[in-house]
């Protein structure tokens, strides 16, 4: 087994506004990610910044896309292919976020952009997470099958090119996060499930959380929730905060 850095992962979404608030964030968490030892760091911004912000590498931090197409060109207005990202340094790709997947991309199509991402030594980080929870547990077959069906027909050797981003639909924007305790339990649930699909090898891949994190539940969810790291939203826009959650991780 692998010894993976754990992973900080800032999604902006459509943030920040201007460029001048994007260099901003990014040069604060440039200052701390050299010193990391056992943590990188990935920031996603919209795709229009990430030519300006990818310029400089540093230690242990990349720059992400929140999306891609999985052709390699083409007649796809509005797109953006992996084989364009790649060629800005960019390293980690989000996919299946529940943002998109309301916007209607499903498990065929995540499945295939995937496969485009990790065929090409990228990094996939794919989200999946149920809307809600019931008492009878059909979300864990949901979540059974979202993690089948994104990662159908993946090769063995490509799977530690996959990052699990667990986000249950209910606590992404929420004013709370999911309890550190049932955080344990999915985490324990999604990596048998990725164990029966791809044996050992899946021991490498790593699982992180997302949905209201913030510097006040971090340790917690982290420590209790046994995850390899975080993707934050709202609090990956405050510099300090960001920071702030980068040191908790790194000091577990
Ligand atoms: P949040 O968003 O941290 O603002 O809840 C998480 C996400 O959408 O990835």
């Amino acid at each position: 087994m692998k010894k993976q850095k754990k992973l900080v992962v800032g999604n902006w979404k459509m943030n920040p506004l201007t460029l001048e608030d994007a260099k901003n964030i990014l040069n604060n968490v440039k200052k701390i990610s050299p010193k990391l030892k056992k943590t990188e760091v990935v920031i996603c911004p919209p795709y229009i910044y990430i030519p300006l912000l990818s310029k400089t590498r540093v230690k242990n931090l990349s720059i992400g896309a929140q999306n891609a197409h999985y052709e390699i060109n083409g007649s796809f207005t509005g797109e953006v292919s992996f084989a364009e990202l790649d060629q800005f340094g960019v390293d980690f790709v989000i996919l299946g976020h529940s943002e998109r997947r309301k916007m209607g991309e499903d498990n065929v199509l995540i499945n295939k952009k995937i496969k485009a991402i990790t065929g090409c030594g990228m990094k996939a980080i794919l989200c999946i997470g149920e809307s809600q929870r019931d008492h009878g547990g059909d979300y864990l077959s949901f979540i059974r099958s979202q993690i089948s069906e994104c990662l159908k027909d993946i090769p063995k050797k490509s799977i530690d090119n996959v990052i699990i981003a667990y986000e249950p639909i209910w606590a992404i924007g929420a004013k709370d996060a999911m309890s550190p305790v049932d955080l344990h339990e999915m985490n324990i649930f999604i990596k048998k499930v990725l164990r029966d699909a791809f044996g050992v090898l899946a021991d490498d891949v790593r699982v992180i959380y997302g949905g209201a994190v913030d510097k006040n539940n971090a340790f917690e969810l982290v420590k209790e929730g046994n995850v390899s790291g975080f993707l934050v939203g709202r609090e990956s826009l405050k510099a300090k905060d960001f920071v702030e959650i980068i040191k908790i991780i790194e000091s577990i």
